[in-house]
């Protein structure tokens, strides 16, 4: 996919990976198992690609010393999380046959719970400080 590059399409973004998330957990409570990982695989993939243009620009950041209100380390340790936490969540999808379980099911959305708190933060974090900002873009 195209990666967005800028701050409005970045902020946007997270709307976006709001609702597949939703979408995701709506195939998980009809227990549509098939929908759910696949969802979660398009989701992953999104938020990837997404975080892959932000770390471009934390390099940005670093390089020139943008004067943020946070380090740059807090934005890459809470990427770091935000993937590993979506990784354990599609580990535990690929298991199907414990995932036909209504417990399992809401363990599952439970961990997920989880992954959404982080993102809140982060997300506010970036749409208050880092994406104020990205005036051009990063150097290649
Ligand atoms: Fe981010
Ligand atoms: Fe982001």
């Amino acid at each position: 996919m195209t990666a967005p590059a800028n701050a409005v399409a970045l902020a946007r973004e997270h709307r976006r990976l709001e609702r597949l998330m939703q979408r995701h957990q709506r195939a998980l409570v009809d227990a549509r198992f098939d929908w759910a990982a696949q969802r979660w695989r398009r989701y992953r993939e999104r938020l990837a690609a997404h975080i892959e243009v932000e770390e471009s620009w934390l390099a940005e950041a670093e390089t020139q010393g943008w004067p943020l209100r946070w380090p740059v380390r807090v934005y890459r340790l809470e990427h770091r999380r935000i993937l590993e936490l979506a990784a354990a969540v599609a580990h535990e999808l690929e298991a199907a046959p414990r995932a036909r379980t209504a417990d399992f099911r809401i363990a599952l959305i439970e961990r997920e719970k989880t992954l959404k708190g982080v993102l809140e933060h982060h997300h506010a974090r970036e749409e208050q400080d880092l994406y104020r900002h990205f005036a051009k873009p990063p150097a290649r």
